[in-house]
């Protein structure tokens, strides 16, 4: 176990449970929650229960601040749970915050994850007069265990029976006043692990939680449910019914290492996170694309913008509106768009904001210009509650949870991810598209986390091997056709601020208009070469290169013998993935090369000199 890295699954809030054979559990929950931070960290919550009632102390905050107001410490009783939250459905508020309790306030749960059909299981629950407080997913989880529980179930049961009507993602840990000395917690495609310690049992959503308190972890599996006591751990399946039996193994992690899932950088378990996050950004509800397509559809000028990487799914977003939907748009980089932009806006026009953080001035300032000439706005952001949330008529989440990586990632795989989607819906709004196409696209969509698992686990050792041997070339140049121009764009975006190597980018076709001045014997050529109908073109740029001396590192669908004779080294890609959805696979193994060749260069990917994550002046 010790160096094994975790499957890095959801990312998003930090839970907690604990049940103590003595003493008060709250201050011990506040310092899990504290350990648990890096995790997500708008608001903050606690349940205890002691003699059969249950306590609650929650708000919008970090933990400090909240602890601060309210003394997190000072809650009776030594059987809780804890959570520190990254909103998705819901703005961070008290109200929001977790635990979520059910009508007669006797079930607390907290929650990570997202419940993808939840607006429909909140609709039956209204219609049998459950009273809802929040605007979350998760305040239908209590609401369901205590119709179980009114029909007769136990509370192991009730889970049970309740996660059977989940879809999507969630790592619940339930607590009931009812049960005071039982925590039931449950899991599918969001982790949780159990930690076993001398008179005491523990679940958290990470292993940093509770690695001071014990070494013992025990991980549950997808679809189980644990009943935890101070005298038994009892793991069932929640899909077939079946008691599990599973033993407890060392960890031998520093917090650090453990913090990281056992990857040495952040940037890199955040590449490994990009199946999860893709998965995610694809689980907000489809009312958003059609709003937001209807929006656009009608609107007689269309702006994308952002910045950096933000502004490089921009252009990936625009370029699948242009080709799938038919959409004329502009991209402007957000720190140039008041020049003349906001001059060409009215009540007509629509600004599509991107920004990881929310919280990035340019793209702000954008915003609030456009805002201010009557133009409607749609955010895409991380941050819900940011600023661009706020400033926006519609934003979508993209569900990523905390980036900590300085270099975005699979918050670009994610924004892309959502702009994809729109493309869709758009195109099918428009007529372009029909129904079964549509279909078969949103599978295709839905079917690229996997192949980014399988680029992940067949071409890590590759893209490292590339690195070590071009880790000393002072310069790189990648580049692309069509939406690959975008991929190439932000493969040298990351190479140059992580590892710092000069580095160029251009669409292929415009390389002998300039470029091809620098190539001399060995200089290295990386070319973004997806089977789309770009291929038989950008094989004659490789060829203007080769016959230069350029040392040419392709990025190519399986198979593709074509380009693999005449490049030098080369990557492969699963087949089959649409053009339009390259950018989320194609970027993976640039992304990885910049790691490597930071790492190799002995710099800190996850710090690169001189920025920062959040860019919040002009
Ligand atoms: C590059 C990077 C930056 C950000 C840019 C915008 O790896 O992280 O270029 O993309 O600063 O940030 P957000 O998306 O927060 O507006």
């Amino acid at each position: 176990m010790a160096f094994l890295r975790l499957d890095v699954s959801q990312i998003m809030c930090g839970i907690f449970g604990c049940i103590l054979k003595s003493g008060d559990v709250a201050p011990l929950m506040r310092q899990a929650l504290e350990r648990l931070e890096y995790r997500g960290y708008d608001s903050v919550g606690e349940a205890t229960v002691q003699s059969n009632k249950l306590f609650i102390k929650k708000d919008k905050g970090k933990i400090s601040e909240v602890h601060a107001a309210v003394n997190l410490d000072d809650m009776p009783g030594s059987i809780g749970i804890a959570h520190t939250r990254w909103a998705t459905h819901g703005a961070p508020s008290k109200v929001n915050a977790h635990p979520h309790t059910d009508c007669d306030n006797k079930v607390a749960v907290i929650h990570n994850g997202i419940i993808e059909n939840f607006l429909e299981l909140r609709e039956k629950l209204e219609h049998s007069s459950h009273i809802f407080k929040s605007r979350t997913d998760s305040e239908v989880v209590p609401h369901l265990i205590e119709e179980q529980l009114r029909n007769g179930s136990d509370l192991l049961e009730a889970v049970i029976e309740t996660v059977r009507k989940l879809k999507g993602a969630y790592a619940i840990v339930v607590l009931c006043s009812s049960y005071p000395d039982t925590i039931v917690c449950a899991r599918k495609e969001s982790p949780l692990v159990i930690g076993i310690g001398k008179d005491a049992v523990y679940c958290a959503s990470d292993i940093p939680a509770f690695l001071p308190l014990t070494n013992k972890a025990l991980l549950l599996e997808e679809n189980e449910v644990a009943l935890l006591t101070l005298s038994k751990v009892e793991i069932t399946n929640s899909e077939t019914g079946e008691v599990v039996s599973r033993a407890p193994f060392e960890v031998t992690w520093t917090r650090q290492a453990a913090e990281k899932s056992g990857y040495d950088y952040f940037m890199l378990k955040e590449i490994y996170e990009q199946p999860q996050a893709i998965r995610n950004a694809l689980r907000t509800q489809r009312i958003y694309y059609d709003l937001v397509a209807s929006r656009i559809d009608s609107a007689d000028v269309v702006y994308f913008t952002g910045c950096g990487t933000a502004y490089h799914a921009c252009l990936a977003g625009a370029y699948s509106m242009a080709k799938l939907a038919g959409l004329r748009s502009n991209v402007v980089i957000a720190s140039e768009f008041n020049q003349v932009h906001t001059n060409l806006l009215d009540k007509k026009s629509i600004v599509v904001a991107l920004s990881q953080s929310g919280e990035t001035m340019d793209t702000l300032n954008a915003v609030r210009e456009a805002r201010a000439r009557g133009a409607s706005i749609v955010s895409v952001t991380n941050v819900m509650g940011s600023t661009v949330t706020r400033l926006s008529d519609v934003y979508v989440g993209q569900n990523s949870g905390p980036e900590i990586g300085v270099a975005a990632t699979k918050t670009f795989t994610a924004q892309v991810t959502v702009l994809t989607r729109l493309a869709i819906v758009l195109s099918k709004k428009r007529g372009r598209t029909s129904s079964a196409d549509t279909e078969n696209l949103l599978e295709k969509l839905a079917q690229v986390p996997d192949a980014i698992t399988s680029i992940l686990k067949q071409q890590d050792d590759k893209v490292r091997e590339v690195a070590r041997k071009c880790k000393n070339l002072p310069s790189f140049c990648f580049l692309g056709r069509g939406i690959s121009e975008v991929t190439a764009i932000e493969g040298r975006l990351k190479l140059l601020e992580i590892a710092y190597v000069p580095s160029l980018a251009y669409a292929a076709g415009e390389s002998k208009h300039g470029f091809i001045a620098m190539v001399e014997p060995g200089y290295p050529v990386i070319f973004v070469a997806p089977n789309d109908e770009t291929h038989s073109k950008i094989i004659g740029n490789i060829m203007e290169m080769k016959a230069r001396g350029a040392h040419i590192i392709s990025i190519v669908e399986e198979g593709d013998e074509q380009i693999k004779s005449i490049s030098d080294d080369f990557i492969e890609m699963p087949r089959g993935i649409p053009g339009i959805m390259t950018p989320l696979a194609f970027v993976v193994p640039l992304q990885l090369l910049a790691y490597y060749v930071a790492v190799e260069k002995g710099h800190d990917p996850d710090h690169p000199r001189n920025l920062a994550k959040s860019v919040t002046v002009e």
